[in-house]
């Protein structure tokens, strides 16, 4: 007879929740462990900054180590964060948040998700969200008893999701609607005139909307749309935001909510229950970076939008047809000329030519046809990535 208690355990029951066995364990973390075995691989993996945090804001986070500044912050996030953001919302949206209620430091977006996610939710309530979309949206639903509500984009609409398609997927069990422009895994952006028709069936069903804005400083040629902006939709939005790619601080773990009081008091019960409260010194490095981060901004989204064209341009002339994405650091070509499944197309063409991109479906059934390829890297490996996937796909063209 087993004495190992959780054999016993066993006996008894799952050890392990329904809730989380629901979920997968995300589809680009195969390829990252593949990737880690390998040598010389370009990678256009990851879905982070090539460039690292700027040095006026990694020196005041040094500096606050030296004066001892070690402990923990209110549970809501340093008062001087707060006041920033409240100012930097004010300067850049014209939208007023009190710094003492409506405002909330995260461990990242992905806190966020998942503290907005499991304040709104009951059991069985519906969220909406496009597919497809950032790969934690629908585990954090699920996580959080929900169930997610696909609605699929796709290439000919510039994987913009419609106000019409969101409308049609409404029930008595919707709760919310989750939107991220600009997008990942497409790097889409949604326009204002789009946003305000979904803010119209929004207001009129009386859904909730979370919008993740983390991309929004990273847009090229266009303006970013904050969805809070939206008549009416300030007191029925939890806006998300952060600090990891903006200013290329993803190992800092920084976030932000914005929202009405009593929704940001409900997700503060959970925080300050299981994570107390983000990093001091990663909340110091968020005061300069919105105290004096702009210029720092510019420089990295003059560069991305460098290696965007050279990415989108050289993808399309390899035959591997790619819309314009607007927003983030991402391209995202089909690779349906090829036949294969883009699970298969990632894998080979890491194996075969050592470049790691992510196959579209880690992204939901919407992203089955295509490959996101990340260009937050040098232009120079962008180009050699180029080369090699152009060889990979004459030699695998469907004839
Ligand atoms: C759309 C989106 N939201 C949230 C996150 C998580 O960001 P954070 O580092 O702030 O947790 C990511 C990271 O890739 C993302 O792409």
């Amino acid at each position: 007879m087993s004495t190992n208690p959780l054999n016993q355990l066993k006996k008894h029951r799952d050890v392990i929740s329904q809730r989380v066995n629901q979920v997968s364990p995300s589809g680009i973390r195969r390829f990252f462990d593949l990737l880690a075995s390998m040598d010389g691989v370009i990678s256009l993996g990851v879905g982070e900054p090539d460039f690292v945090t700027p040095w006026h804001i990694r020196e005041a986070a040094i500096y606050s180590l030296e004066k001892g500044y070690t402990m923990y912050t209110s549970n809501l996030g340093m008062p001087e964060l707060r006041h920033e953001l409240s100012r930097y919302l004010k300067d850049n949206y014209t939208l007023d948040y009190d710094l003492d209620s409506e405002l909330l430091i995260t461990v990242g977006v992905s806190e966020g998700l998942d503290l907005a996610m499991r304040a709104i939710l009951n059991s069985g309530d519906e969220v909406i969200m496009p597919d497809p979309c950032y790969v934690s949206y629908s585990p954090c639903v699920i996580l959080a008893g929900g169930t997610p509500i696909m609605v699929p984009t796709n290439q000919e609409n510039n994987f913009e999701v419609s106000a019409t398609d969101i409308e049609s997927r409404i029930t008595h069990r919707t709760r919310a609607l989750l939107i991220g422009y600009p997008a990942n895994p497409t790097g889409a952006v949604i326009a204002r005139e789009k946003l305000a028709q979904i803010a119209e069936v929004a207001r009129r069903h009386q859904i909730l909307v979370i919008s993740d804005e983390i991309y929004a400083r990273l847009v090229y040629d266009v303006e970013h749309t904050c969805f809070t902006t939206m008549p009416e939709m300030k007191e029925n939005t939890i806006l998300l935001s952060g600090f990891s790619k903006t200013y290329a601080m993803t190992g800092w773990r920084i976030g932000y909510a914005a929202a009405t009081g009593e929704i940001i008091a409900a997700m503060t019960k959970i925080h300050q229950y299981t994570m107390l409260c983000a990093s001091i010194t990663g909340q110091i490095a968020a005061i300069e970076a919105l105290k004096s981060g702009d210029s720092s901004i510019s420089e990295m989204v003059e560069e991305y939008n460098k290696r965007r064209m050279v990415m989108v341009k050289g993808l399309n002339d390899i035959g591997l047809s790619c819309f314009e994405p607007k927003g983030a650091f991402y391209a995202f070509p089909s690779i349906k000329s090829t036949s294969m499944t883009s699970e298969k197309f990632a894998e080979r063409l890491l194996i075969e030519e050592k470049v790691a991109v992510v196959p579209g479906s880690a992204f939901g059934q919407g992203g089955e046809g295509y490959v996101r390829c990340c260009y937050a890297t040098s232009l120079a490996d962008i180009e050699e990535a180029l080369a090699r996937m152009k060889r990979f796909v004459a030699k695998h063209r469907a004839s």
